[in-house]
């Protein structure tokens, strides 16, 4: 870790596109689009900031070992993975972007009320499963969790479960795929989080963006 550099980590598509106008307000620029590019590291107008691109669920490991200074993750995979990593992470700031929801969503015409209020055994896909198993276990509705790691609408399609718990933010997918909210578990937007250890040796760098991200999300 570069003491005189900070290391921001986030993923690629909605969370990047929706720091860019953030940095912007701070002045800075980023010169490579991951959309388009390979590079995972890239520079910004600010020789003393980079960008790393990773995956979402990997943020939190970045920051929390160091490799990173701070990050932005959405509220799910912060929530998906807090115990393991509420130790080295300090969550200052809702940055208010990449705004979602984590839903419960069936096939269209699947009586989902019925299913849940009489107390059969719900089958639901996921890659979200302690936030799944919690949110059930609130309702009192049994539920077979099946672990998924990517294109959960398919799972009511082919009858692999019930139901998914999934991220939407338009509700494109959803629809372009014949299902249908039934219920929302939370809604979702970006934190920045902290690594704790740059929070301290790092003050004076860090400082200047914890305040314009506060300011700029006000
Ligand atoms: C999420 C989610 C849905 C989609 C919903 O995937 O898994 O597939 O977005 O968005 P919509 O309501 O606007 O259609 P994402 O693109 O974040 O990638 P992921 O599958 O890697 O999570």
């Amino acid at each position: 870790m570069n003491e005189n550099s900070l290391t921001l980590a986030l993923s690629k598509g909605r969370i990047f596109e929706d720091t860019l106008p953030l940095l912007k307000q701070v002045g800075i620029e980023v010169h490579d689009n991951p959309e388009h590019s390979r590079k995972l590291i890239l520079a910004t107008s600010e020789a003393s900031l980079r960008l790393l691109i990773v995956r979402a669920s990997d943020v939190p490991t970045y920051v929390q070992y160091g490799a990173a200074d701070f990050g932005i993750a959405g509220r799910d995979i912060l929530y998906e993975y807090s115990k393991e990593y509420s130790g080295g992470l300090y969550q200052p700031i809702d940055l208010q972007i990449a705004k979602c929801r984590l839903c419960v969503a069936v096939r269209a015409g699947f009586d989902y009320q019925k299913a849940v209020q009489k107390g059969s055994r719900l089958r639901v896909a996921t890659k979200y499963t302690k936030i799944t198993r919690e949110h059930f276990a609130a309702k009192g509705v049994h539920v077979d969790i099946i672990k998924l790691y990517g294109s959960m609408e398919l799972a009511p399609l082919t009858g692999l479960a019930d139901a998914i718990v999934d991220i939407v933010s338009t509700g494109g997918t959803l629809k372009a795929n014949n299902l249908v909210e039934a219920e929302t578990v939370m809604p979702i937007s970006s934190r920045l989080i902290v690594n704790q250890a740059a929070l301290k040796t790092k003050a004076q760098l860090l400082q200047p963006y914890l305040d314009a991200f506060a300011q700029a999300t006000r």
